[in-house]
């Protein structure tokens, strides 16, 4: 492996790879591929893009084959939790996207009332190791089979009586005739590195490469607030405004009775957030992304 280009492992299809793409995007990387291909190659930093499934993330980072990845929480607590690796690779923080939970799921006419009712159950998953270690915070003895895919027709298949599966929107369980019961493991897109030091070139474009994730991160929200108002209420709507450091406050010219106020809010700014500023006695309010912040 080139000892100067980091090497990042990104999802090449599947829940991960369009908000991977847009990560890297939105750090002002373009990556030039070609068609199915595997490797790609970002122009503007030494970095080299491997395109991977999700499952194989954590150990090609884990072998040093990568030196970063970007993969869910859910496959890196299973490959951490199965001991594959004796110098498995380390979290480097959290990305905020590709949100979705581990859930424990049954026929549609289970009237389920806890666990225990899975005691001597045969369970179908692809995280048998996330399963059994609920299983066992619960104190329940059931069968895990594992299944690489399909898992949700195991049922029907009469492989399981029940199955432990990744829901997002909740659509395959429920078309196929399964509910979910509770709640084993949420999950979020994760940076994760190779346990051992990189190399002082390396070294440097990954800490050029995590100031540029950082800055997309506290933007991804943020957003730059702009109104006018009485400037009696300037003081209650300082203190509405969300996630904001103390604001601009500026006098309009020509109406010494009224400020501008300008603020940036680092958490997200909802249509009820501006119905009550409007309340407090805000006007022409005007809500503006902000592309870059650096701490
Ligand atoms: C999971 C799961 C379902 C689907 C659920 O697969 O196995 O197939 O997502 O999503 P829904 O609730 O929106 O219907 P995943 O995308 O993780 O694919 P993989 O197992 O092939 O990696
Ligand atoms: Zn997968």
């Amino acid at each position: 492996m080139s000892e100067k280009r980091l090497r990042i492992a990104i999802q090449k299809s599947g829940r991960l790879s369009e908000g991977s793409f847009e990560l890297l995007k939105k750090c002002g990387l373009t990556i030039s591929r070609g068609k199915d291909k595997l490797f790609g190659r970002v122009r503007e930093l030494p970095i080299d893009v491997l395109l991977l499934r999700d499952d194989d993330i954590p150990a090609f980072v884990a072998d040093d084959a990568c030196d970063i990845g970007i993969v869910g929480e859910n496959v890196f607590e299973e490959e951490r939790l199965s001991e594959t690796h004796e110098a498995p690779a380390k979290e480097v923080m959290r990305l905020g996207f590709a949100r979705c939970q581990l859930k424990l799921a049954a026929p549609k006419g289970w009237t389920f009332d806890g666990a225990l009712m899975l005691e001597g159950k045969r369970i179908a998953t692809s995280y048998p190791a996330l399963t059994k270690a609920w299983l066992a915070r619960e104190g329940v003895s059931a069968h895990v089979v594992t299944m690489k895919g399909s898992v949700e027709v195991a049922p029907r298949l009469k492989i399981a009586d029940a199955v432990c599966d990744i829901v997002s929107t909740g659509a395959t369980l429920d078309a196929n005739g399964l509910a979910p019961v509770a709640m084993v493991f949420e999950s979020e897109a994760l940076l994760i590195r190779n346990a051992n030091a990189f190399t002082s070139e390396k070294q440097e474009v990954f800490e050029a490469l995590l100031t540029r994730i950082k800055g997309v991160i506290t933007s991804r929200d943020a957003k730059y607030v702009m109104m006018n108002a009485p400037r009696a209420a300037a003081p209650a709507i300082a203190e509405y405004l969300p996630g904001a450091d103390a604001p601009t406050i500026l006098e309009l010219a020509g109406d010494s009775d009224k400020v501008a106020i300008h603020a940036v809010c680092r958490e997200s700014v909802f249509w009820d957030t501006l119905e009550e500023l409007k309340k407090l006695g805000a006007s022409a309010i005007l809500v503006l992304p902000i592309e870059k912040m650096m701490a």
